[in-house]
């Protein structure tokens, strides 16, 4: 809800009051983020309380642009045409329409105009803010920076900030620190991806006292999967802010005459029980309100299928022979879903040739796609095919065609990896060109699924790239080509992959239907991996080429229980050699998938509890409870656990249950929901590769 009063503007939300007001000279003041105030008067009294002209430390500006005595990170720096970079910006007018409130600014001196954009989503305590920012002049300006939106924080308290980082095969990292006076830098400027080294996102709460299930947490991330930067800056009097957008360093925006540019979401959330709180937000907000939702089914709110993945056992050595060897056996271990990964294209069997020629190898399939899609489906089994579209390499039709459309830097040498270049698509010729192919193969290969994959960042620029805003250009045309896809297929599933998690982000989710969490599949790195993944992102996204995999990135080969459970936490994907298993190994694997699809939506609707983390502990628990609170799942790993720890395991208290329902689990036990949470549930975990799951539901 938002209302505008007495010069203060409220937005309320799920328990979340968020004001800022118009100050007497006509700035915008940030003036509270919290828990929901019920108190106009007290707001008004912020209001009239700014300090005009400010002090050292101004009241936040809602829209920081370096006013008098602001030295804080600008959300917006303009050079004008006579050389000048002060905007100085006045509330022009204001309008609230449903659950949108736009508030425009305009510059006192220069033809410069801001629209704020404030959107709220239901009932969660969320407010996504964007800016638009026009030249309104008849000369040309650049947009130095531009920021999407700035967040400001009680004074005078310790602030404690939570952030993911990593690496390939190394995502999510929870990364913990108390500010101090100082700025910290959260970004990324590789061009193509962020999330694995940095993850557009921060949480801040008080004196680092927040838990999993108590405490304040205020939060926040950027729908974007470029090049970002997030400024979180505490000032003397520990006066904080956090300012956000597409990286100032690589993406200036020439703006000419007449034109907008309109940045990326920053969304704020407001959590007032723990980190735990924070994730039922986040998952509410994706299942209810962002996820793709087109096609037959609701796919937002459906199961993801089973799925086989060539990858893990032939890497790009696929064929028509093991591939219709591979399809009855998919369909014997219960797989719902048939990918054939890289390798496909003509001389695809490495990763020297192929990228960029988007067509069948007709050598290694002579009766085509479509005989392959066919078959799948006449067996009951959903096809998918592997791409990737950003990609090609130097020996490649498309690169002899078109040398101009890589991204290089004149006569520099180039720096390979994966032997690919990658494709200038901030031009629109090429986000056309990638549009037309994918149109025809989806068609030609009767696609069901498709996974969209890409392995590598810049290195080397052309001369005005970064003056042309050229990297912004590319992600939104980037996206462009995945709303096309969405719009014109909308039974299509799409994963998001890029070298594993490098775009597990928010700017993707409304686009994608699975993602790729990890090349690392390896089941006691997911034990951390997951961790991180699932504080932020529903559970049924998460896959890979293949979770219940052979040994992979460490070559460590784990018990088959192991990989089978850790499979079922995500959206499971099997990568085993299914032409040299074992019958033992084969009926395991499908025992485990008629077991899974009797819980799986049960395990796919579900909140995510961390009840004990193995960042900590040589195990890791966690609990699926079923949104509606009817049903949930206990997952417990463990690895390297000595016996003195072993016997330590203690009982681990469940969250979220109806405290007066009676839960059966699969034996038989009965327990309340109430003896559930504040008893807990005795998880027993022992030694190498320990497994534990027990599945509950509420009594009729
Ligand atoms: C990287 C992906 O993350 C893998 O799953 C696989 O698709 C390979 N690329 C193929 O080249």
């Amino acid at each position: 809800m938002f209302s505008f009063e007495n010069g203060v503007y409220t937005i309320t939300a799920g328990g979340m009051t968020y004001a800022f007001g118009e100050a007497n000279d006509g700035s915008l003041r940030h003036l509270y983020w919290g828990g929901e105030l019920h108190d106009a008067a007290a707001l008004a009294s912020l209001r009239e309380g700014v300090r005009n002209p400010p002090r050292s430390v101004p009241t936040p500006y809602e829209y920081p642009t370096e006013e008098a005595f602001d030295y804080g990170e600008p959300c917006l720096r303009v050079l004008f045409a006579d050389g000048n970079q002060n905007v100085r910006l006045r509330v022009a007018s204001h309008e609230i329409k449903g659950s949108v409130l736009t508030v425009v600014l305009r510059d006192a001196n220069y033809p410069l105009t801001v629209t704020l954009t404030y959107r709220t989503w239901g009932d969660l305590p969320l407010v996504g803010r964007t800016a638009a920012i026009t030249n309104d002049g008849g000369a040309p300006v650049t947009l130095v920076s531009a920021g999407s939106a700035a967040f400001a924080f009680g004074r005078a308290r310790d602030w404690r900030l939570t952030h993911f980082s990593g690496t390939w095969g190394a995502e999510y990292q929870l990364q913990r620190e108390m500010l101090t006076q100082s700025r910290v830098l959260i970004e990324s400027a590789r061009l193509t991806d962020a999330a694995f080294h940095q993850m557009p996102f921060f949480a801040l709460d008080e004196g680092g006292a927040s838990t999993e299930t108590a405490g304040e947490v205020f939060f926040g991330l950027l729908s974007w999967s470029g090049d970002f930067r997030i400024t979180v800056e505490s000032r003397y009097g520990k006066a904080v802010t956090v300012t956000g957008g597409v990286n100032p360093d690589t993406a200036r925006i020439p703006l000419a005459p007449g034109e907008t540019f309109t940045t990326p979401e920053f969304t704020a959330g407001y959590a007032d029980a723990g980190f735990s709180r924070m994730s039922e937000i986040l998952y509410d907000w994706q299942f209810d309100h962002i996820l793709p939702r087109g096609g037959k089914t609701d796919k937002a709110h459906a199961v993801r299928p089973i799925i086989y993945n060539s990858w893990y056992p032939y890497t790009f050595h696929v064929n028509e022979e093991n591939i219709f060897g591979l399809i009855p056996k998919a369909k014997q271990i219960g797989a719902e879903l048939f990918v054939i990964d890289d390798g496909w294209m003509p001389g695809r069997e490495n990763d020297l040739k192929g990228l960029g020629d988007w067509v069948i190898d007709t050598e290694r399939f002579p009766r085509g796609m479509g005989a392959i899609a066919d078959e799948c489906h006449r067996q009951g089994l959903l096809f998918g095919l592997w791409v990737e579209p950003e990609m090609c390499n130097p020996d490649s039709d498309l690169f002899r065609a078109h040398p101009d459309w890589v991204i290089a830097d004149g006569d520099r040498p180039h720096t390979f990896m994966r032997h690919q270049y990658i494709l200038d698509f901030s031009r629109d010729e090429v986000r056309d060109w990638a549009i037309g192919w994918l149109d025809r193969l989806i068609r030609e290969a009767k696609l069901d699924y498709l996974k969209w994959d890409m392995n590598r960042e810049v290195t080397e620029v052309p001369a005005n790239w970064r003056d042309t805003g050229a990297a912004v250009k590319y992600m939104k045309n980037v996206y462009a080509v995945w709303q096309y896809m969405n719009e014109t297929f909308p039974d299509l599933l799409l994963e998001n992959c890029a070298s594993g998690g490098g775009r597990a982000d928010f700017g993707m989710v409304p686009y994608s239907d699975r993602v790729n969490r990890s090349d690392n599949a390896d089941p006691v790195d997911v034990m951390i991996l997951h961790e991180g993944y699932t504080t932020l992102f529903v559970p049924k996204m998460a896959g890979g080429a293949g979770n219940v995999a052979p040994p992979s990135i460490h070559g460590r080969d784990l018990p088959l229980e192991f990989r089978i459970l850790s499979g079922m936490t995500g959206s499971m994907s099997i990568g085993i050699n299914l032409l040299t298993a074992d019958e033992a190994t084969l009926s395991r694997l499908r025992e485990a998938t008629d077991r899974f699809k009797t819980i799986r939506e049960g395990l796919q609707d579900a909140y995510v509890y961390r009840i004990a983390s193995a960042r900590t502990d040589p195990w890791c628990v966690w609990q699926y409870c079923r949104r509606d609170r009817k049903e949930f799942s206990v997952f417990g790993f463990g690895h390297a656990i000595h016996k003195w720890q072993g016997d330590m395991v203690p009982l681990m208290r469940m969250r979220g249950l109806v405290p007066g329902a009676v839960y059966v689990s699969d034996d038989g036990t009965r327990r309340t929901g109430a003896a559930l949470m504040r008893i807990g549930l005795p998880v027993k975990l022992n030694g190498d590769y320990a497994t534990y799951f027990s599945h509950w539901k509420i009594e009729d």
